[in-house]
């Protein structure tokens, strides 16, 4: 299957924040909506449009053991050459420069981070740089192993991704991998200490949207949030489509006929986070929906990230790139390093624009980005 041209729908632009007053940039609106004139060299990381930007998601590596069905293709992955990957010392090189710059909120990311070796080493010195939140991403798959080195070196939440309680279809969808040592990850995660133990579900049309209620249970009786992300278009086998997209208002719908279910205001880190989060009106628990297709969150965006290979990557869906391999390699000053990062903020679009016919999917897949 291909992805072939995108349906129309009519997802509303996102809106432009009101840039912070106390940037000292100049601020006049214009008709194509930026505003802010001129790429300030001081002050936090702003965009065009206003918005701020704390939160940096580093890839380690663009390797994993797993082939999930919609992230990578079941055969014939070919992955970076290890001089092309950023080493730990470039990283927290490049994190030191974007903690100055006002990065607060740093997730690391893969592939399957865990596959690095010593990624508890690089928490360690990412920690040390002192960031207000430090998480990370994983398939689960060595998680049970490395959760006390990881909570040791200052590691304080981690996001497990599970897309079935059922053992034979876990299997289906990771194509590789197993049901039961992920939910004890989860267990020896609690047990080191991390907190929260997020649960990451991707539902497909006719793969595992049944499941919804089985994992909105799993959220009741764990008390992990559990957090329901809408396909989207970087699979690696471009088997996206939009019909295959289990809608966040239909997850939130079915579980609230079930368990009753009340919105919770997003406030302080919260706020710009992507997660529109419910709690269940009896007070067991919370589950949160990522409606990254069906209702775009780019207005509230505050994120960047670095790929393994040292690139900052704006958007999920971006096109461009900016090398920070190239700077660190070839000499480049910390200087140099916080004025790539500003362009990169500054050349963000407004919206990823998965909603307008003419979107074009980025050429690398989940894997390669870092979710
Ligand atoms: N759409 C949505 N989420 C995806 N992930 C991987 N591929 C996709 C996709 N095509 C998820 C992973 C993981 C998180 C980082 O992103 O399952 O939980
Ligand atoms: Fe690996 Fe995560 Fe992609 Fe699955 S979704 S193949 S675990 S990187």
């Amino acid at each position: 299957m291909t992805t072939g041209p995108l349906p129309m729908a009519s997802g509303s632009p996102p809106a432009a924040p009101i840039a912070d007053p106390r940037v000292p940039v100049v601020i006049r609106p214009r008709p194509d909506r930026s505003v802010v004139d001129a790429m300030p060299t001081t002050g936090p990381l702003i965009d065009r449009f206003g918005r701020i930007h704390r939160d940096l998601r580093i890839s380690v590596t663009d390797r994993c053991n797993l082939r999930c069905v919609h992230c990578l293709p079941e055969e014939g992955v070919t992955f970076l050459p290890r001089s092309e990957i950023l080493g730990f010392d470039e990283i927290v090189r490049a994190a030191a420069v974007a903690r100055r710059l006002g990065i607060t909120s740093v997730r690391i990311t893969g592939g399957e981070p865990l596959v690095r070796q010593g990624v508890p080493d690089l928490v360690g010195r990412l920690a040390a740089l002192g960031f207000d939140d430090l998480s990370l991403t994983t398939n689960g798959s060595e998680l049970a192993r490395l959760a006390p080195s990881l909570a040791a070196a200052g590691l304080h939440r981690v996001n497990v991704s599970c897309d079935s309680l059922s053992p034979e279809r876990f299997a289906r969808i990771r194509r590789r991998g197993q049901l039961a040592p992920v939910l004890a990850s989860m267990d020896a995660a609690e047990a080191a200490g991390l907190d929260p133990v997020k649960v990451n579900v991707v539902p497909i049309v006719g793969v595992n949207d049944d499941e919804v209620e089985s994992f909105a249970e799993f959220a009741r009786s764990t008390g992990r949030p559990v957090r329901f992300i809408e396909f989207m278009p970087l699979d690696a086998d471009g088997a996206w489509r939009r019909d295959l997209v289990v809608p966040a208002d239909e997850i939130v719908a079915r579980i609230h006929a079930r368990w009753p279910l009340e919105a919770m205001p997003a406030s302080g880190l919260d706020a710009s986070q992507p997660a529109e989060r419910y709690r269940f009106v009896d007070g067991n628990g919370e589950i949160g929906v990522i409606a990254s297709v069906t209702r775009p969150f780019c207005g509230t965006c505050d994120r960047l990230r670095v790929t393994a290979d040292g690139s900052l990557r704006n958007c999920l869906f971006a096109h461009d790139e900016l090398s920070v391999r190239k700077v660190l390699r070839e000499g480049g000053t910390e200087d140099d390093l916080a004025l790539m990062i500003r362009r990169a903020i500054w050349a963000k679009l407004p919206g990823h624009g998965i909603n307008d016919p003419t979107f074009l999917r980025p050429e690398r897949s989940m894997s390669m980005i870092g979710g």
